[in-house]
Parts: C-alpha cells; sequence; structure tokens
C-alpha cells in the first residue's frame, strides 16, 4: 500500500496524445527565423516549405520518386484528400479497431457511399490482414491512437497488389518503421511524434497513387481544398511547396526545428528507440503490477507512442469514475496531463511515449500513477 506521495515529479508533464510535447530544446526563441508576414509564395517562404519536405523525406527514408505534400486540415484532410480523390476506381475494404479508423469507415461508406467491405476489431485488437483482399482499395490505421493497437509491420501486404493502401500513420510517422513498398497513400500531421503545431497535414504518394489520380476521376465534386490535378495531371507545385491555399509559417518554422532536433539525435533509429523506451518503462511496470494492463491484447501489437492502459483490479466499483478519478488526482497533483483515455475509448489511460516524451518523466510519473491508484481505492472507502 502506497500512501505518501513519490519524491520525484515529472520535469515536463505534458503526456496528451496530441497536440504532443513539444520538443525537449524547445523555446519560443528558435522561431525567430519564421518567415513571418512574408509570401508564402515568396522565394523565403517556398523554400521553407520545400525544406520541409525534402527533410521529412530524408528523416523518414521516403523513396525519391513518392511525392509529398504539405496539405490543408492537419491530418484529417490528408486522409480525407486521398479517399475523396482516390476511391470508387475500384472494390474497396476499410480496416477499423478504434475510433478514428471507424471515422473513416464511416465518410467512406455513408458520405461516399462506396459498397466497401468493412473490417472492424473491438478496441484492444486488430483486424486480421491475412483476410484483407489487398487488389482492392485499403484503408487503414497504422497505429489506432484511441486503442494503443499498431500494425505490427508489413509483411501481409503484398508487393504486388493491384489495389492501393491508403494508411493513416499520424500518431505512428517518426516512432515507428513504416514500410514504404507498401503504402501508397500515407498521411500524419505535425502535432503527434514531433511535437509540431497542428495545422497541416501531410500527403505521401507512391507512383501507383498519382497514376491513378491522372487516370481516374471520381463520379462526385471535389472542391478545390481536395484538388491535385489539373487535367489529368498531378499538379507538382504542390508536392515541392507551392500549398493548394495559405499555409501557417509559424507552424512550418516550428516543424523545421523539429525535424533539425531529430536529425540532430540520430535521425528515425533514434526517434524509434527514445518511444521504444518511453513504452518499455509503462510495460515493465504493466509486468509487474496485477492492477493495470495494457488494453492491447497480443503484445505485437502494443504501440509505442499511444499507450493504453486498462484498471483490472476487482475492488473497482465503476472503471469510468474510477479512471477519471485518477486521471484528475494526477493532473491535480501537476504530475501528468491529458492522461485521460480518448472519449469513445474504453475506460483507462493513455499515455504518450513518443520521441518528444523524457524517459525520465515517464520513469517519474509510474510510482505517481501507483500512488493514484492507491489514493482512489482507499477514496472508494
Ligand atoms: C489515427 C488518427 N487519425 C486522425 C486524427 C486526426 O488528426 P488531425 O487532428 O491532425 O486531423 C488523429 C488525431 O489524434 C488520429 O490519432
Amino acid at each position: 500500500m502506497v500512501t505518501e506521495t513519490p519524491a520525484t515529479r515529472p520535469a515536463n508533464p505534458r503526456f496528451s496524445s496530441g497536440p504532443c510535447a513539444k520538443i525537449p530544446t524547445f523555446s519560443l526563441d528558435k522561431l525567430n527565423d519564421a518567415a513571418l508576414g512574408r509570401s508564402h509564395r515568396a522565394a523565403v517562404g517556398k523554400a521553407k516549405l520545400k525544406a520541409a519536405i525534402e527533410t521529412t523525406r530524408e528523416i523518414l527514408g521516403i523513396p525519391a520518386d513518392y511525392k509529398i505534400g504539405i496539405v490543408p486540415a492537419s491530418d484529417t484532410g490528408a486522409v480525407e484528400m486521398a479517399m475523396w480523390s482516390m476511391l470508387g476506381a475500384r472494390g474497396v475494404e476499410m480496416l477499423a479497431w478504434e475510433s478514428f479508423g471507424a471515422g473513416w469507415v464511416s465518410d467512406v461508406v455513408k458520405q461516399l457511399k462506396l459498397d466497401a467491405t468493412v473490417r472492424e476489431a473491438p478496441y484492444g485488437e486488430i483486424v486480421d490482414f491475412a483476410q484483407v483482399d489487398f487488389d482492392k482499395d485499403v484503408v487503414f490505421t497504422w497505429n489506432g491512437t484511441t486503442s494503443g493497437v499498431r500494425v505490427p509491420n508489413g509483411d501481409a501486404i503484398p508487393a504486388d497488389r493491384d489495389g492501393l493502401t491508403i494508411c493513416d500513420a499520424t500518431s505512428a510517422a517518426f516512432a515507428m518503421d513504416l514500410p514504404w513498398d507498401k503504402l501508397d497513400v500515407t498521411t500524419f500531421s505535425w502535432q503527434k511524434v514531433m511535437g509540431g503545431e497542428a495545422a497541416h497535414g501531410m500527403l505521401i504518394l507512391s507512383p501507383r497513387a498519382v497514376e491513378r489520380l491522372e487516370n481516374y476521376t471520381p463520379a462526385w465534386p471535389l472542391p478545390k481544398i481536395f484538388r491535385m490535378t489539373k487535367g489529368g495531371k498531378l499538379i507538382d507545385g504542390i508536392f515541392e511547396g507551392a500549398t493548394i491555399n495559405t499555409p501557417s509559417m509559424l507552424a512550418v518554422e516550428d516543424y523545421l526545428i523539429a525535424l533539425d532536433w531529430a536529425k540532430s539525435i540520430g535521425g528515425l533509429p533514434a526517434l524509434i528507440a527514445r518511444a521504444d523506451a518511453n513504452a518499455k518503462a509503462i510495460f515493465d511496470f504493466c509486468e509487474t503490477r496485477d492492477w493495470i494492463d495494457n488494453l492491447a491484447v497480443d503484445p505485437a501489437t502494443r504501440s509505442n507512442t499511444s499507450v493504453c492502459l486498462k484498471f483490472t483490479d476487482d475492488r473497482i466499483a465503476d472503471g469510468a469514475a474510477f479512471a477519471k478519478a485518477v486521471a484528475k488526482r494526477l493532473e491535480g497533483e501537476g504530475v501528468a496531463l491529458d492522461i485521460g483515455a480518448y472519449r469513445d475509448a474504453p475506460a483507462g489511460l493513455r499515455i504518450w511515449c513518443g520521441a518528444t516524451v523524457e524517459t525520465a518523466d515517464i520513469d517519474a510519473l509510474l510510482p505517481w500513477l501507483e500512488w493514484a491508484f492507491e489514493a482512489e481505492i482507499a477514496a472508494q472507502g
């Protein structure tokens, strides 16, 4: 039984799953070089947008023949652009195992009204990729941010598929190895693993995705912010920093400094190692406690970014109220902000472990978690 408050507090209590903690070296004066008050179409603005694209390519190891665009409306904008521009050309399979994936299912079935095969798994589990027909277009989320369940690897996706894979990788990019040869459309936003600012989406297209765009016109109208082709040709400028509409140059600068930090610590392997170390600290903690467990049933699918936890103690009377009270107690102590489970997810906690979080802060948080758990059990009476 733990009653004393732990001696050490996390230096940074920000464990939100988006916007996520800023890079450890962040300070506002690092943004001094931002092209503020300048046109994004002037040479200085365009060069920064292009640098954001090319440094992303370098760090993530994106092949030279893939296109990378900065698009409106964050990750949602990028996913919607892809689905509305490319789907309908052939059969569609929609895969979902948590809230965001379910949102894409609903869009395709209810808004685009496509007769898609829908494969869903409950929170904590994942759909069986072996059943999926990759000769259809397949839409899925690499890391389910609200369930903490991720695709373990791309092995189940055939290299010689006929369909396109459209992958929402917003809480995976920069923390997990993404197999570019298996992904035709990949999306993410800046405020996740890189701790950037929310505004723009990144849209990454394989040559086959570009081919689809240039050879298929959907039956429905497309608003200007979704349009990537003109006269049957890809608008190349979008993928060279000539954005469709006006971007935030402050957000661009902030992303650039996060990319610089990523390079300075050793690039993608170092980013992945940081997320892995953070997540492992939590996995090890759960391993030696019988009152808390990972929501992900199969250890191979456990996220190393959005780690979702459930309380398993029989003494808990009301699971949802209990989890909320633990999160509130930790927030009240200033040791963990925003760690309640997502509103549609099962009751529990979600602790962001992406690269901008320091392992020392996770280590400092865990004794507090034990303290808050014991305090809430005692408070139940
Ligand atoms: C898997 C996933 N998809 C989409 C989104 C929506 O992202 P955005 O707010 O960048 O549009 C989120 C946000 O957390 C997410 O986790």
